[in-house]
């Protein structure tokens, strides 16, 4: 075929969202440029031996928190992405609750700059969508933004909760942008009132915090911004589904044509009201981990695509702000990113999902959701190489003390899991290698909104938008027309 691949990964059996193939993969200059037997490969520079291995596309975590800039203690961009590569994560989606948010041109160059100088994994970086962000809207998408983030309740940084009113308003200047825009859906008002309601009566137990913030807060909040998704044609995404109940006005919206898609996390796969007592402020999250009854329905949910995709909401803390007897002062959330392929792949073990299907979840819906596929999410010819190799069958115990992020508290420490990354390629660049982070690659993630293609956009009730009304309301009045 003409040409000298820079690596050749043979011996393994990749793993795409509908087959699991032995096959050989060529990478040149950081992309695909063939699949198949090994006896068609070029001639190669340096080769890997992945025998006994499964070769996957990177896991795309399209939720993750790495705190840069503004929370140096809790993580930076370089702990979270080296935490990444360990995790078998090859592009993260960075939220906008730092310090300063990710609302102005001018802070999502900042963090372009930081990301760009430290990352180990490629990355987006979310916009925020609030009251006072609406004007920037045309600036962080010529910013180079992967997607919007809005808060409808309150959690970790205090972002402000916009109003229904400013909702749709924000959804109208987003529609045409053809931007999504991914929400923390639980209501603020319903939270606020019972938090006050419960620390006024003297409630201060781990419990305390679910009883805040019952499934009704996600129910209430997924249904109404599906209504007013469907009226702007805005597209949008819930973030961290936590119950049985809110798949209902999921499923209806998508049973209506909206564009509106999904995503869970181990913490609502996998711990339960049952482990409050365990693990008391670390388990405190935003949604709260509820009942047991939840997990088959979120389960079943992304078996049938109701959910589309699995994230972490990595959201690092120091130990002390997780450790705090008063659950109402420690802060919500935990790391995620490095533990959720060895959690998931305990499960692909267990036979509760086949490993394509994880594939499914972790790669090729978040790609296809925010216009990356098949550059990122597919190992095929002219995809970049953003490959987790691992070992399925390696059984070893999660451990706090031993994670990259900066972080060392989580729901997991202590866990028995099977199957774990060995080896993470970042368009053909091992970052992650052996179990070893590659610390020359600080630096080589790159953000990669510059790629992204969404489908054209779909605006709705155009004619009724505030921005047109105000235009030249005499103009467009029934009246004037006839007249
Ligand atoms: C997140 C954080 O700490 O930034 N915390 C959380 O409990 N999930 C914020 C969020 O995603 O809600
Ligand atoms: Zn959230």
């Amino acid at each position: 075929m003409g040409i000298t691949a820079d690596l050749v990964i043979h011996g393994g059996l990749l793993v795409t969202a509908d087959a699991v193939i032995a096959a050989s993969v060529a990478v040149k200059d950081g992309i695909v440029r063939a699949v198949g037997a090994a006896e068609t490969m070029p001639p190669t520079r340096e080769s890997l031996d992945a025998s006994g291995m499964h070769i996957l596309p990177g896991a795309i975590d399209v939720h993750v928190h790495f705190r840069d800039p503004g929370y140096p203690h809790k993580e930076d961009w370089q702990s979270g992405t080296a935490a990444a590569a360990f995790g078998g994560v090859t592009t993260v989606f960075d939220m906008p609750n730092t310090i300063p948010p990710t609302g102005t041109a001018e802070a999502l160059a900042a963090k372009h700059r930081i990301a760009s100088a430290k990352a180990h994994v490629d990355f987006g970086l979310y916009g925020l969508l609030g009251d006072d962000t609406i004007e920037h809207v045309p600036a962080l998408v010529g910013g180079g933004i992967i997607g919007f983030k809005l808060y409808m309740g309150n959690t970790f940084g205090k972002i402000p909760t916009p109003s229904t009113g400013a909702m749709l308003e924000a959804f109208e200047v987003v529609a045409p942008t053809g931007k999504r825009i991914s929400l923390h859906a639980e209501t603020n008002s319903i939270m606020e009132r019972r938090e006050s309601r419960m620390r006024a009566a003297g409630r201060t137990d781990p419990l305390a915090h679910l009883a805040a913030r019952p499934a009704v807060v996600a129910i209430e909040a997924v249904s109404r911004a599906a209504a007013i998704a469907e009226w702007t044609g805005a597209r949008i995404h819930i973030l961290h589904i936590s119950s049985a109940e809110e798949l209902r006005p999921l499923r209806d919206a998508k049973a209506r044509g909206v564009d509106i898609t999904g995503e869970t996390c181990p913490q609502y796969l996998f711990l339960s009201t049952d482990d409050y007592d365990r693990l008391t402020g670390i388990i405190r999250v935003n949604p709260p981990v509820r009942e047991p009854r939840n997990q088959e329905p979120l389960w079943a949910a992304l078996a049938d695509n109701t959910i589309d995709l699995v994230a972490t909401d990595h959201a690092p803390h120091a130990i002390d702000e997780k450790t705090r007897n008063d659950i109402w002062t420690v802060d919500c959330g935990f790391p995620g990113v490095e533990s959720q392929m060895p959690l998931m792949l305990t499960e692909v073990n267990a036979g509760r999902a086949s490993i394509c299907d994880y594939v499914r979840w972790s790669a090729v819906n978040p790609a296809k959701v925010w216009g990356l596929y098949p550059r990122k999410g597919a190992i095929a010819p002219g995809s970049d190489v953003d490959i987790a190799i691992i070992d399925l069958g390696r059984k070893w115990v999660l451990d706090d003390a031993k994670l990259q992020s900066r972080s060392r508290i989580t729901p997991w420490n202590g866990r028995k899991v099977v199957g774990q990354p060995v080896h993470t390629l970042v368009r053909g660049r091992f970052v992650m290698r052996d179990r070893a982070l590659i610390a020359e690659t600080r630096g080589w993630g790159r953000s990669i909104h510059s790629i992204q293609a969404m489908p054209e956009p779909k605006p709705r009730n155009i004619d009724q938008s505030m921005s047109r009304i105000l235009q030249s309301p005499s103009a467009r009045s029934p009246v004037n027309e006839t007249a």
